[in-house]
């Protein structure tokens, strides 16, 4: 008799930060449906993400936006083979809700419950939109940068990932974010001194980059967003800023914290052999790093991966497919399991 191979339909549910996202998954690598509901109006008055809000906001739109994956993948909640759920890092009371809920979900439904690792699921999400045959792609190094993190990763299997160097300070997206709000331009500031770069003069205002001494590979962006904090002085006590001002100091601001990136990468490159670029996580939505990232990829003859900007951000697809390969091999969590703000990847 054949045996008919019960094909895995995944939940994946993130609750990190300020989107509520939940996705279905088939067979690791289909998605089927990935919602993401953004709580920027919601945050934006504030110029940044308040936790209390974010939390009870995640607890109100679970409900619906679980409702809108299923009808969108046609599916129902007793086909669901899995559930995937970050548990760390993020916000403890936004990740708590999610948590909370998925668990509620696995005992109810009596399906396993797998926790992913927010990092690990921005790392390895080049993966769910193109075909990286495993042994083409490993190793790879990956970049991930996001409102939260940044950070430069090493990675030779999927369990076998090497942190090379990270922020010891603030994030890439967090200082767009900031100073964004400095240059009074609204939240959240990736995308707006995206766009606004692209009308100013990048050469405007030189900045002196960080030197870590914890690492080569090591990031630091807070001495910067201090510099343009001192110069918005400045320029304010000519009087109101100039569209002038902010189109210069946008560009010259991104180009920056580019190519403070892109130094990193190449150095990396250097003295690591890798057969991939991959490079995820909110500030990969931009459309400078992603242009030198593919200029420096093939400058090393290797080939390099952006998700779309939909896979960038936060969203539950990325969860499920971690979740998923977790699944596939029994990595099923406790239901007394809990979340931590912080925990490392590897
Ligand atoms: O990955 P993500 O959605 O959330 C975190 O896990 O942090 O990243 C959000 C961050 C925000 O700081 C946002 O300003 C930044 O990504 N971002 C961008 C762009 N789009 C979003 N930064 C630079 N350029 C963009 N186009
Ligand atoms: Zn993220």
């Amino acid at each position: 008799m054949k045996l008919v191979q019960k094909k895995s339909l995944v939940l994946g549910i993130d609750t990190s930060c300020d989107e509520t996202s939940v996705a279905v998954l088939l067979d690791e690598k289909k998605i089927l449906a990935n919602i993401i509901s953004s709580q920027v109006k919601i945050h934006a008055p504030h110029g940044g993400v308040v936790p209390e809000l974010a939390s009870r906001s995640h607890l109100e739109a679970l409900t619906p936006v679980l409702e809108e994956a299923l009808q969108k993948a046609g599916v129902g909640l007793s086909d669901l083979t899995g559930i995937a759920v970050t548990s760390s890092p993020g916000l403890i009371g936004c990740l708590l809700v999610g948590l909370s809920f998925a668990k509620s979900l696995a005992y109810s439904l009596k399906i396993p419950l797998t926790t992913v690792h927010h990092l690990k699921a921005h790392l390895f999400s080049p993966f769910l939109e193109q075909d990286l045959e495993q042994n083409k792609v490993f190793p790879f190094l990956g970049l991930v940068v996001s409102g939260g993190h940044t950070a430069l990763y090493y990675v030779s299997s999927f369990d076998q990932i090497e942190l090379l160097g990270q922020t010891v300070d603030d994030a890439a997206g967090e200082a767009y974010d900031k100073v964004a709000k400095l240059l009074e331009m609204g939240y959240p500031g990736g995308p707006l001194i995206d766009r606004l770069a692209k009308t100013g003069n990048a050469n405007a205002h030189k900045f002196t980059r960080a030197r870590v001494k914890r690492g080569p590979y090591y990031f630091s962006f807070s001495g910067l967003k201090t510099a343009v904090s001192l110069l918005v002085k400045e320029e304010k006590k000519k009087g109101i800023l100039s569209e002038e001002f902010k189109k210069d100091m946008a560009a010259s601001f991104q180009k920056e914290v580019v190519e403070a990136l892109i130094e990193k990468i190449e150095d990396v490159l250097k003295s690591h052999p890798a057969k991939a670029l991959l490079v995820s996580g909110g500030v990969a939505a931009n459309s400078l790093l992603r242009s030198r990232v593919a200029e420096v990829a093939a400058n090393h003859h290797i080939p390099h991966t952006i998700p779309s900007l939909l896979i960038c951000t936060d969203n539950g697809a990325m969860v499920a497919y971690i979740g998923a390969k977790q699944l596939e091999r029994g990595e099923v969590a406790e239901l007394n399991v809990n979340a931590a703000s912080s925990l490392p990847m590897v």
